[in-house]
């Protein structure tokens, strides 16, 4: 199956499984111990056959000082050298569209790196044609920063420029300074940016930090806060949270841009046939707020990464509750979606233990929504542990991207034989859980995935059906149904170390159960024995 015209199918994205590909850390095509594209084609097979997943999304690929690997851009219109070439980037897409998957790129319009041409010629001089692209102030009366605004990366997200006197905005690392959405210049110069891509034909984007991209041109400071609540994912910056980040993003004119990305997008999918996909990385609870990024009319971005689950305790009740604010949000016609991993956060196994990782498994491709599988993920691996001054990455995330384990073989079949040293370290207890070791074990976690992603793919309930929550169970157990025209299906996990016994509401078939390779076909049973950390997929009798 080849990607070509969607027939008509401008809705493939709900029914596809994403697979988020780091590229650093995927697969080393060239032996220099750095994933890279030419890693990434020859891993497409995987993707497509061995798994089943239908689009990859690949990390931020632009040439960059990688700083924060690939988020501080120096060049929007060429592939880091890290990874290969403009030439590898069009085969990647070629190479994946034969095989019928989607590719989506990272696309990071709040901000550059410092080293980009924009930014080196905007903080030349005042005066400078681009300098307004940036977001530039002068020093507070006392000559301190223009706000009390505090950076993702803690400490302010001012940076004083000597040469030119002012000080200079940065959300993030202060190599990234934010770009100015208010500059005409600065707006085509991003839309021009997807042009690019487009022209390419990659099928959409994943939009980085959408909610910063505006900020308050008065420069507000920021009420205080003083519930600060310690993050356990948030180890560097303890002083982020001391505040209300009210004023330095989420401003509404972010609408109109979100608008104008989405106009460029339809532009594209009407006239090549081929519809094209924003998401939003979007942190901008309560739902109220984060449903605006969908648009008035469903005119904004398809959906925004839904980032509950990675806060919620791993119980059922919590978990249900989640899932429930999530459904009663979505404006009439929106999409769901739930994140239970990506390259920011803890692992999952990381966070809940190798108890979490059947079960979320069992979550991700059966609740209602567009699953994104973080890489490594269906193979259940755990966090690494890699000791403070070893951190690679300034906000030491490093512990979710240790390099994919392909083989059992020392560095895990990262690289080519031979190759050079993984740049973050592959653990002994990695390589027992390579993909080579767990597709020679049935009951392994990545044949549960391969299980589970099968089933999605023909289950019209599961692609495509109503949620509906279900009591059955117990304190134990999360269940629900997933009702399509012609099918229902109900889904029970259990987040207990003991097997339940559970009645559902109709006799059924077992299709699908975590601690068995294969359901032999059987009758039809009311009660199902769910197994201990993990789930059943159960298709229901047609009811009277
Ligand atoms: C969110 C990305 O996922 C993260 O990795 C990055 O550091 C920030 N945005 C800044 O671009």
């Amino acid at each position: 199956m080849r990607v070509q015209a969607d027939g008509g199918d401008a809705h493939w994205w709900r029914r596809a499984v994403i697979y988020q590909v780091y590229p650093r850390s995927f697969a080393d095509g060239d032996g220099d111990g750095v994933g890279d594209l030419r890693g990434v084609i020859g891993r497409l097979d995987y993707l497509a056959d061995t798994l089943g997943v239908d689009a990859l999304w690949i990390g931020p690929l632009y040439r960059s000082p990688q700083v924060d690997f690939g988020y501080d851009v120096s060049d929007h219109t060429d592939v880091d050298p890290a990874f290969g070439t403009l030439a590898d980037a069009d085969a990647l897409i070629a190479a994946a569209h034969e095989r019928g998957l989607r590719v989506i790129l990272d696309f990071v319009p709040n901000h550059t790196s410092d080293r980009h041409p924009w930014f080196v010629e905007a903080r030349a001089r005042r005066d400078a044609p681009r300098r307004d692209w940036y977001v530039w102030a002068d020093p507070a009366p006392d000559g301190g920063p223009p706000s009390n605004w505090t950076s993702e990366q803690g400490g302010s997200t001012w940076e004083f420029d000597a040469a030119t006197g002012q000080y200079y905005l940065h959300s993030y690392h202060r190599t990234q300074p934010d770009v100015n959405w208010r500059h005409p210049g600065l707006r085509a110069a991003m839309l021009d940016v997807l042009r690019f891509w487009l022209d390419r034909g990659v099928d959409g984007f994943r939009i980085d930090a959408l909610h910063m991209i505006a900020k308050d041109p008065a420069l507000t400071d920021n009420p205080p806060r003083d519930d600060a609540a310690p993050n356990g994912a948030d180890r560097q910056h303890p002083d982020h949270d001391t505040q209300w980040h009210v004023h330095d993003r989420m401003h509404p004119d972010l609408f109109d841009h979100i608008a104008r990305m989405r106009a460029l997008l339809d532009d594209y999918g009407a006239r090549t046939g081929r519809s094209r996909i924003a998401i939003g990385e979007v942190e901008a609870m309560p739902w109220e707020s984060w449903v605006r990024f969908l648009g008035r009319d469903l005119d904004g971005v398809h959906w925004s990464f839904n980032f509950n689950f990675l806060e919620t305790p791993w119980e059922p009740k919590a978990l249900r509750l989640s899932i429930e604010a999530q459904e009663e949000a979505l404006p009439e016609g929106a999409w769901p979606n739930h994140v239970l991993s990506n390259h920011d956060r803890p692992r999952l196994a990381g966070r809940h233990g190798e108890r979490s990782v059947r079960v979320a498994a069992v979550l991700l491709l059966t609740l209602r929504g567009t699953p994104t599988l973080y890489y490594g993920d269906e193979l259940g691996l755990p966090d690494v542990a890699i000791p403070p001054e070893c951190w690679r990455d300034p906000l030491g995330r490093d512990q979710a991207r240790a390099p994919m384990p392909w083989t059992s073989e020392p560095g895990g079949g990262f690289g080519p034989p031979g190759g050079g040293e993984p740049w973050l370290p592959v653990p002994p207890e990695y390589r027992e859980r390579s993909v080579a070791a767990q597709l020679a074990d049935p009951d392994s976690v990545l044949n549960l995935y391969r299980r589970l992603l099968a089933l999605r793919r023909r289950s019209p309930a599961l692609l495509s059906g109503a949620y509906v929550p279900l009591e059955e169970g117990g304190d134990d157990c999360l269940a629900y149904l997933r009702e399509a025209p012609g099918q229902v299906v109900a889904v029970v996990v259990n987040f207990g170390g003991d097997a339940v016994e559970v009645e559902l509401p109709r006799p059924g078939r077992t299709l699908l159960a975590t601690d068995r390779a294969e359901v032999p076909p059987g009758p039809a049973r009311s009660g199902v024995v769910v197994p201990a950390y993990g789930g059943v997929v159960v298709e229901l009798e047609r009811a009277g």
